[in-house]
Protein backbone atom coordinates (compact mmCIF):
# COMPACT_ATOMS: atom_id res chain seq x y z
CA UNK A 1 0.00 0.00 0.00
CA UNK A 2 2.85 2.45 0.95
CA UNK A 3 4.90 1.84 -2.45
CA UNK A 4 2.49 3.26 -4.95
CA UNK A 5 1.60 6.20 -2.44
CA UNK A 6 5.55 7.27 -2.61
CA UNK A 7 5.50 6.52 -6.38
CA UNK A 8 2.59 8.83 -6.82
CA UNK A 9 4.13 11.53 -5.14
CA UNK A 10 7.92 10.87 -6.64
CA UNK A 11 5.62 11.22 -9.79
CA UNK A 12 4.12 14.59 -9.18
CA UNK A 13 7.27 16.17 -8.07
CA UNK A 14 9.21 14.91 -11.11
CA UNK A 15 5.75 16.05 -13.39
CA UNK A 16 6.59 19.76 -11.42
CA UNK A 17 10.15 20.11 -12.30
CA UNK A 18 9.82 19.10 -15.62
CA UNK A 19 6.65 21.47 -16.30
CA UNK A 20 7.98 24.08 -14.70
CA UNK A 21 10.40 27.47 -15.98
CA UNK A 22 13.72 27.91 -14.93
CA UNK A 23 13.17 31.24 -13.07
CA UNK A 24 15.04 32.79 -9.98
CA UNK A 25 13.38 33.06 -6.44
CA UNK A 26 12.95 36.84 -6.57
CA UNK A 27 11.54 37.15 -2.89
CA UNK A 28 15.35 35.59 -2.12
CA UNK A 29 16.95 37.99 -4.26
CA UNK A 30 15.14 41.07 -2.05
CA UNK A 31 15.98 39.32 1.29
CA UNK A 32 19.80 39.14 -0.59
CA UNK A 33 19.76 42.96 -0.32
CA UNK A 34 19.39 42.80 3.84
CA UNK A 35 20.80 41.08 5.86
CA UNK A 36 24.16 42.80 5.22
CA UNK A 37 26.11 41.26 8.46
CA UNK A 38 25.64 37.94 6.77
CA UNK A 39 28.45 39.08 3.64
CA UNK A 40 28.54 36.29 1.42
CA UNK A 41 26.18 33.83 2.96
CA UNK A 42 22.91 34.75 1.33
CA UNK A 43 19.49 33.30 1.50
CA UNK A 44 20.27 30.43 -1.77
CA UNK A 45 22.67 28.99 0.62
CA UNK A 46 20.90 26.24 2.47
CA UNK A 47 20.96 25.11 6.01
CA UNK A 48 24.46 23.23 6.55
CA UNK A 49 26.28 26.54 7.10
CA UNK A 50 27.45 25.66 10.88
CA UNK A 51 27.95 21.51 9.90
CA UNK A 52 30.37 23.19 6.74
CA UNK A 53 32.15 25.22 8.91
CA UNK A 54 32.29 22.46 11.46
CA UNK A 55 34.28 20.14 8.82
CA UNK A 56 36.31 23.05 7.34
CA UNK A 57 37.51 23.48 11.42
CA UNK A 58 38.52 19.89 11.28
CA UNK A 59 39.96 20.24 7.79
CA UNK A 60 42.15 23.45 9.02
CA UNK A 61 43.25 21.11 12.48
CA UNK A 62 44.62 18.70 9.93
CA UNK A 63 46.22 21.00 7.96
CA UNK A 64 47.95 22.74 10.77
CA UNK A 65 48.79 19.42 12.43
CA UNK A 66 50.61 18.45 8.80
CA UNK A 67 52.42 21.69 8.50
CA UNK A 68 53.90 21.00 12.45
CA UNK A 69 54.85 17.77 11.30
CA UNK A 70 56.62 18.32 7.93
CA UNK A 71 58.57 20.89 9.26
CA UNK A 72 59.85 18.64 12.36
CA UNK A 73 60.68 16.34 9.62
CA UNK A 74 62.58 18.55 7.68
CA UNK A 75 64.53 20.01 10.45
CA UNK A 76 65.61 16.63 11.75
CA UNK A 77 66.13 14.82 8.34
CA UNK A 78 68.73 17.90 6.87
CA UNK A 79 71.58 16.53 8.85
CA UNK A 80 70.31 12.97 7.42
CA UNK A 81 71.95 11.33 3.98
CA UNK A 82 69.25 12.39 2.04
CA UNK A 83 68.60 16.43 1.99
CA UNK A 84 66.91 16.52 -1.28
CA UNK A 85 64.04 14.64 0.67
CA UNK A 86 64.36 16.84 3.21
CA UNK A 87 63.95 19.92 0.96
CA UNK A 88 60.52 18.07 -0.18
CA UNK A 89 59.45 17.65 3.50
CA UNK A 90 59.68 21.56 3.62
CA UNK A 91 58.41 22.22 0.11
CA UNK A 92 55.03 19.82 1.43
CA UNK A 93 55.40 22.19 5.05
CA UNK A 94 54.56 25.09 3.10
CA UNK A 95 51.92 23.56 0.80
CA UNK A 96 49.57 22.50 3.90
CA UNK A 97 49.98 25.94 5.43
CA UNK A 98 48.85 27.62 2.30
CA UNK A 99 46.06 25.08 2.49
CA UNK A 100 44.83 25.82 6.35
CA UNK A 101 45.17 29.37 4.73
CA UNK A 102 42.30 28.73 2.13
CA UNK A 103 40.06 26.91 4.61
CA UNK A 104 40.94 29.39 7.32
CA UNK A 105 39.76 31.90 4.60
CA UNK A 106 36.43 30.12 3.58
CA UNK A 107 35.67 29.74 7.25
CA UNK A 108 35.37 33.17 7.68
CA UNK A 109 33.62 34.07 4.11
CA UNK A 110 30.98 31.71 5.95
CA UNK A 111 30.79 33.83 8.76
CA UNK A 112 32.50 31.39 10.77
CA UNK A 113 35.65 32.00 13.10
CA UNK A 114 38.72 29.54 12.31
CA UNK A 115 39.95 27.57 15.16
CA UNK A 116 43.99 27.72 15.70
CA UNK A 117 43.51 26.68 19.26
CA UNK A 118 46.83 24.57 19.82
CA UNK A 119 46.05 22.78 22.82
CA UNK A 120 43.06 21.04 20.85
CA UNK A 121 45.07 20.76 17.68
CA UNK A 122 45.90 17.00 17.58
CA UNK A 123 42.36 15.81 18.82
CA UNK A 124 40.49 17.62 16.23
CA UNK A 125 43.11 16.87 13.51
CA UNK A 126 42.07 13.79 11.08
CA UNK A 127 46.16 13.18 10.83
CA UNK A 128 48.54 12.49 13.65
CA UNK A 129 51.69 14.47 14.51
CA UNK A 130 55.18 12.04 14.52
CA UNK A 131 58.57 12.44 15.87
CA UNK A 132 60.49 9.71 13.94
CA UNK A 133 63.79 10.29 14.12
CA UNK A 134 64.70 7.50 10.60
CA UNK A 135 63.84 8.99 7.27
CA UNK A 136 61.68 5.99 6.31
CA UNK A 137 59.85 6.32 8.66
CA UNK A 138 59.44 9.86 8.22
CA UNK A 139 57.93 8.85 4.92
CA UNK A 140 55.77 6.35 6.02
CA UNK A 141 53.92 8.20 8.83
CA UNK A 142 53.45 11.14 6.07
CA UNK A 143 52.25 8.91 3.99
CA UNK A 144 49.88 7.88 6.55
CA UNK A 145 48.55 11.02 6.75
CA UNK A 146 48.74 12.01 3.55
CA UNK A 147 46.21 9.18 2.55
CA UNK A 148 43.88 10.05 5.85
CA UNK A 149 44.14 13.62 4.38
CA UNK A 150 42.56 12.07 1.12
CA UNK A 151 40.18 10.24 2.29
CA UNK A 152 38.95 12.65 4.76
CA UNK A 153 38.74 15.08 1.66
CA UNK A 154 37.01 12.72 -0.53
CA UNK A 155 34.23 12.57 2.45
CA UNK A 156 33.86 16.01 2.48
CA UNK A 157 33.45 16.85 -1.25
CA UNK A 158 30.95 13.96 -1.59
CA UNK A 159 29.03 15.49 1.89
CA UNK A 160 28.86 19.01 0.77
CA UNK A 161 28.63 18.17 -3.02
CA UNK A 162 26.08 21.20 -4.55
CA UNK A 163 25.39 22.37 -1.48
CA UNK A 164 28.39 24.86 -1.45
CA UNK A 165 29.87 24.76 -4.80
CA UNK A 166 32.72 27.20 -3.46
CA UNK A 167 33.96 25.27 -0.56
CA UNK A 168 33.88 21.74 -2.76
CA UNK A 169 36.15 23.67 -5.92
CA UNK A 170 38.79 24.55 -2.84
CA UNK A 171 38.20 21.11 -1.07
CA UNK A 172 39.14 19.51 -4.61
CA UNK A 173 42.06 21.77 -5.18
CA UNK A 174 43.62 21.21 -1.56
CA UNK A 175 42.71 17.30 -2.96
CA UNK A 176 44.38 17.12 -5.74
CA UNK A 177 47.84 18.39 -3.82
CA UNK A 178 47.34 15.82 -1.09
CA UNK A 179 47.42 13.05 -4.00
CA UNK A 180 50.34 14.58 -5.60
CA UNK A 181 51.64 14.64 -2.07
CA UNK A 182 51.18 10.85 -1.10
CA UNK A 183 52.34 9.75 -4.71
CA UNK A 184 55.60 11.47 -4.32
CA UNK A 185 56.38 10.03 -0.39
CA UNK A 186 55.49 6.28 -1.96
CA UNK A 187 57.89 6.55 -4.63
CA UNK A 188 60.52 7.31 -2.13
CA UNK A 189 59.45 4.37 0.21
CA UNK A 190 61.40 1.14 0.50
CA UNK A 191 59.57 -1.96 0.88
FE1 LIG B 1 47.17 19.85 2.98
FE1 LIG C 1 49.70 16.93 1.95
Amino acid sequence: MNIPTFDSAGTREATAVSSGRLELDNAALEAAKRSLEKGAVTPSYGPWREDIIRLLNDALATELVCTLRYKRHYFTAKGLASPKIAEEFLVHANEETAHGDMIAERIVQLGGEPDFAPTTLTSRSHADYDESLDLQAMIRANLIAERVAIEAYGQMIKLIGDKDSTTRRILESILAQEQEHADELSDWLTP
